[in-house]
């Protein structure tokens, strides 16, 4: 089970990815968006992957209440984490990237983990959306002001208005691996 929690997009797509190689690979798989549906139990799953976007250094609501609700049939089970940052692709010239991805790994997964006794079987730090057809007024003046240095980095446009610094191979390279360790002789 994949449960998600999203602002922009960025994690619900990266969910189905990760959901489309799981079931290449002949598993089973069902995808939750934690804000629009309640999850009962995870007696059932092998392997509970719980991912959200990144606003402001923090998680959405929806899929942290799951780690809470569920944290000691978790610390029992296959968990895997994941989220979408910005954190990957800094956007100014004075950040350092290797240094960036350390304390986003830190802050964002390994914190939570360790918040809720888990100990996760893999860790994915993927890139993020910078979507300009859902900007909520709080963040317009930010996003106008790296719009510029979204253009300078290079940063596909993947539709109008969508910017995505996300790395399609390593969300697939990282599904393929946790498949192997569900299902190691398929
Ligand atoms: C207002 C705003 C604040 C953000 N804050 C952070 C942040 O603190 N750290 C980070 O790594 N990325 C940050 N980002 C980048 C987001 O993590 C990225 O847009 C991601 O796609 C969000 O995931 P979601 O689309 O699933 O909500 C921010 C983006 C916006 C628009």
């Amino acid at each position: 089970m994949i449960v998600y929690g999203t602002r922009y997009g960025a994690a619900a797509s990266t969910s189905e990815e990760i959901a489309k190689i799981l079931r290449q690979e002949e598993l089973e798989v069902r995808v939750v968006n934690a804000k629009q549906e309640k999850v009962k139990g995870i007696t059932e799953y092998d392997l509970v992957i719980v991912g959200s976007g990144i606003q402001i250094h923090r998680w959405t609501k929806e899929p942290e209440k799951f780690l809470q609700k569920f944290q000691k049939e978790l610390a029992k089970k296959k968990v895997a984490l994941f989220v979408c940052c910005g954190s990957t692709q800094p956007l100014d010239n004075k950040t350092d990237k290797a240094e960036a991805i350390k304390n986003a790994k830190t802050k964002y997964l390994e914190e939570k983990a360790a918040k809720y006794h888990l100990q996760p079987i893999a860790l994915g730090l993927f890139g993020g959306v910078y979507n300009y057809n859902k900007v909520p007024w709080l963040f317009g003046k930010f996003m106008e002001a790296i719009k510029p240095q979204l253009e300078e980095a290079g940063v596909p446009q993947t539709e109008p208005g969508l910017y995505d610094t996300r790395d399609l191979n390593a969300i697939s390279g990282w599904a393929k691996e946790l498949a192997q360790i569900v299902q190691p002789f398929p």
